[in-house]
């Protein structure tokens, strides 16, 4: 239970979202008002974590979370970067630091509301005013650029198909999804519950069983088109049931840590003003990431195959997005409106976070 204002401001933050729920970060508590943010990244063991950057991503987020969290207490959150640290440990020192000009952010209550949404959401146009708050949410350095109508929907539902074939067909994946997905499950702490995915419940079942082992699934790729229902409940379905794509771009190519960690801030914003507008958000951050092995001339799969496909992916991302736009976007995903998802992911508790003992 979080007793102290920084234990508070720390039970909100945990609330920021990762990529497949890895939560890559751990509390340490230094004094009342100071706390250390040790992040790590996953991509020793989690193809889609490239460079880190989805976790540097997520640890943005979780800043500009608490951030946010801090300005409920009428306190500014000081963050310097520890240069020291390693690449695969991005460190932050924090402090509060109480300021009478700081007022609660408007963004506060969304934090525990945000979620991801899976599953078909309304086709409904944005307004402008919703669009304005948005594109106002990324803040300066960053712009958000939208495909909206029902024919950029349906291309970048089937370029979210073709994406999603490499990403089922590859061992690499499998093992990523195998430890990620918790079955039978509404609720996780530290995974993503298989209800949360957007598979109906026979779906589920059968996936469940495929994916019990890696032989199993590719017989079943192999001879009965194994990936099909996924593809098509997972991508192709939502891909054209939402309101819009958009790509969250930043005025200059992104290099460092600093650069991932602060597209992670303006991620975290937009997805906060989305909440606040009724609005649902879901990450589709595979093409893009795919896009990065390419440009680095990097192999992702044992399947040499699945390079060609990724190449030809990358080509067709480019040609509909813009060079300019795909190679530059930090993140990538759908939006509109909707009933929430009666599943999701939770948080690990704040005594796990901090390493206290209960
Ligand atoms: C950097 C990043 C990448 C993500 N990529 C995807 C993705 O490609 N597909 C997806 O469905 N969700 C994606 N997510 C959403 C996470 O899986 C989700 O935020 C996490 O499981 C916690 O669930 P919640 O957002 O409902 O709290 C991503 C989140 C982040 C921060």
């Amino acid at each position: 239970m979080a007793t102290t204002v920084l234990e508070n401001i720390l039970d909100l933050a945990r609330w920021a979202p990762s990529g497949d729920n890895s939560q890559p970060w751990r509390f340490e508590i230094t004094s009342a008002t100071s706390v250390t943010v040790h992040g790590h990244d996953t991509r020793e063991h989690c193809v889609y974590d490239f460079d880190g950057r989805p976790s540097q991503i997520s640890l943005g987020a979780l800043l500009e979370t608490l951030i946010i969290a801090a300005s409920g207490y009428g306190m500014r959150a000081q963050i310097s970067p520890r240069r020291a640290a390693s690449d695969n440990r991005p460190t932050f020192d924090i402090d509060l630091i109480a300021d009478p000009m700081i007022k609660a952010s408007p963004l506060l209550p969304c934090i525990t509301e945000r979620t991801v949404q899976r599953r078909a959401m309304r086709m409904t146009a944005l307004t402008l005013q919703q669009k304005t708050h948005l594109e106002a949410a990324v803040g300066a350095g960053y712009r958000v650029v939208w495909r909206e109508s029902p024919a950029d929907r349906a291309r970048i539902a089937l370029l979210l198909f073709r994406s999603a074939r490499i990403r089922l067909t590859m061992p690499e994946a499998y093992k990523v999804h195998r430890d990620v997905i918790k079955f039978g499950a509404r609720f996780s702490d530290d995974r993503i519950p298989d209800q949360a995915l957007g598979l109906d419940p026979l779906a589920t079942l059968a996936m469940r069983w495929m994916m019990a082992s890696w032989p199993r699934i590719k017989f079943f790729n192999s001879y009965f088109g194994g990936t099909l229902l996924p593809r098509i409940e997972l991508d192709l379905v939502p891909g054209f049931a939402c309101a819009a794509h958009f790509a969250i771009v930043p005025a200059q190519p992104s290099h460092s840590i600093d650069d991932f960690v602060s597209a992670g801030s303006a991620v975290q914003r937009f997805w906060l003003a989305a909440t606040r507008e009724k609005l649902f958000i879901q990450p589709e951050m595979t093409p893009l990431i795919f896009g990065w092995y390419v440009a680095a001339a990097r192999r992702f799969s044992t399947v040499t195959s699945l390079w060609d496909d990724a190449v030809e992916l990358n080509r067709r991302w480019s040609s509909f997005l813009g060079a300019e736009v795909a190679g530059r976007a930090i993140f990538f995903g759908r939006i509109g409106m909707g009933s929430p998802p009666v599943a999701r992911s939770l948080r690990l508790p704040l005594h796990i976070l901090t390493g206290q003992q209960r």
